[in-house]
């Protein structure tokens, strides 16, 4: 296809856009439900792929230097995903919003500040802003779904509260498996071209699942005793915080919706998302590709490093008491880096500078937490910690990301057990990951499978050259 051609595609995808917008203005009109306009989206979708590839596909994007090869790939282009892209300077965008234009335009809940994750949800799937019609009919779909199988109930019951939140939380999201509408679709013999459709349905399950089951985990390992029953009248993120025990206090329930809102998505290479998007790529289900994106979230280096962070400032107020001064956190800091440990909630693979889901966090956190000692705590350490990985000259970047803010505030509102923190993250994850299957089985996306080489064919390759 000419760039003539594409243009004319990319015209026709923005008319539809604007039609629709023009459509859901209209207040008698009937609101479109997000499964229709995926599949009104689908053939703009499919011809603005086929247009770049027929236009670019034989081009090379970008030289691999053998250092990517062992350096963990880092900086190569090798993923599409339209939903978030992440900028080294700047931070997230989600469909090229940034996260104060997300939290200005998403619908809100009644009397509250920040977005639903519902509309984020719709916005990462479409491209497009919801009306509050779409998003209270998404919280009412999400609510009809959120109950999990007796067995899967079982499962968590039976697992001992010294197994970490998140291995069970893997479990069970890999256990939902057993109703998977797409894995019962292949058995019977579905045609490729209708994948996305059970896909979607999945994705909507999953998501609708996830605060039975974060919740049961939660009360089970704390000992909070029984879960109250989904209110369908309420939002996602109010059903969560109540299943946690906590919705009472209408500011967690607000900490809630920006919380899942902002972890949902960072770009497709981190990962989660890439675990999610290479396990769906053999046509897993996606309770099996969101588990084993959940097992990547697990670890230190990557979303448990929630976890982490709130250990640290605790250990380290242990050591150098309340109200230190900068100097004894100077130290303690070095003594962490000293000790071959990483800091946690500081550095990023992509990010060079500091992340703007920590600047939503302490914004919030602004608002909220007053002369918290641990707030106080997160403000010292950020000017301080910056400067001793600069002077330690290793971390690439010496700024804080998300995760360096979300358990300070967690804590302040009594969620204080930090190793179930990354069990919110995954709730929240799921929402980009979904997003993610969903368009892949649209488009199509093939199985994924990259070249791996041996040392020794590398050294052989370049012997000759210089
Ligand atoms: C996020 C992270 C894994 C990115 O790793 P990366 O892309 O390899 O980062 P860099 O290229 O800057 O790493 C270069 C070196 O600096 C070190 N470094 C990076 N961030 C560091 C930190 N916060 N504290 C101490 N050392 C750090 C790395 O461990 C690496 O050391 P090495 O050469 O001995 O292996 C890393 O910054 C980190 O471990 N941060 C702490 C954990 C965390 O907050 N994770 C959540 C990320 S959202």
């Amino acid at each position: 296809m000419s760039a003539l051609a594409f243009r004319s595609v990319l015209r026709q995808s923005r008319a539809s856009t604007f039609s629709r917008s023009a459509r859901f203005a209209s207040s008698s009109a009937k609101q479109t439900t997000l499964k229709e306009r995926v599949a009104e989206l689908i053939p703009v979708e499919l011809e603005k792929v086929k247009a770049v590839r027929a236009e670019h596909g034989s081009k090379a994007f970008g030289p691999v230097l053998v250092d990517q090869l062992y350096g963990g790939m880092r900086g190569l282009p090798a993923l599409i995903w339209d939903g978030s892209v992440l900028d080294a300077e700047e931070g997230i965008r989600f469909r090229g919003k940034t996260i104060p234009e997300i939290q200005d335009a998403l619908p809100k809940a009644p009397g509250g500040s920040e977005p639903l994750p519902e509309g984020l949800f719709w916005l990462l799937v479409t491209g497009e802003i919801p009306t509050q019609e779409q998003v209270d009919a998404l919280s009412k779909d999400w609510a009809a779904r959120a109950a999990i199988p007796e067995f899967v109930e079982e499962l968590l019951d039976r697992c001992p509260p010294t197994l970490h939140p998140m291995s069970q939380f893997s479990l069970a999201v890999t256990a939902l498996n057993h109703d998977s509408n797409f894995a019962k679709a292949y058995q019977q013999g579905i045609n490729k071209k209708e994948y996305w459709g059970p896909v979607f349905e999945d994705c909507m399950d999953l998501i609708a699942k996830l605060p039975n089951i974060a919740g049961r985990i939660y009360r089970n390992v704390y000992g909070r005793g029984k879960l109250p029953a989904i209110d369908p009248t309420k939002d996602y993120s109010w059903n969560l915080t109540n299943l946690l025990g906590f919705a009472e206090n209408p500011a967690i329930v607000e900490l809630m919706r920006l919380y899942i809102t902002i972890h949902s998505d960072h770009e497709g290479g981190n990962v989660s998302a890439h675990t999610g998007k290479l396990v769906g790529s053999a046509l897993s289900d996606p309770f099996l590709a969101f588990g084993a994106a959940l097992n990547g979230l697990a670890g230190p280096l990557h979303g448990l490093a929630n976890q982490e962070v709130l250990t640290w400032l605790l250990k380290m107020q242990k050591a150098i008491g309340e109200n230190a001064s900068d100097e004894a956190v100077r130290e303690y800091v070095w003594s962490t880096l000293k000790g071959g440990q990483v800091v946690p909630g500081y550095g990023h693979a992509v990010l060079r500078k500091t992340d703007p889901r920590y600047t939503a966090q302490r914004e919030f956190a602004l608002k909220h937490l007053g002369d918290d000692p641990l707030f106080k705590l997160v403000g010292q350490v950020y000017s301080i910690v910056p400067d001793v990985l600069l002077q330690a000259g290793k971390a690439k970047n010496p700024w804080p990301n998300v995760d360096a803010h979300s358990g300070v505030l967690l804590n302040y509102y009594g969620l204080s057990e930090m190793q179930f923190y990354t069990v919110l993250f995954g709730v929240s994850r799921a929402f980009g990951v979904a997003a993610q299957l969903i368009w892949d089985r649209a488009l199509g996306a093939p199985l994924e499978r990259p070249k791996s080489y041996s040392t020794e064919a590398i050294a052989k390759i370049f012997k000759n050259k210089q």
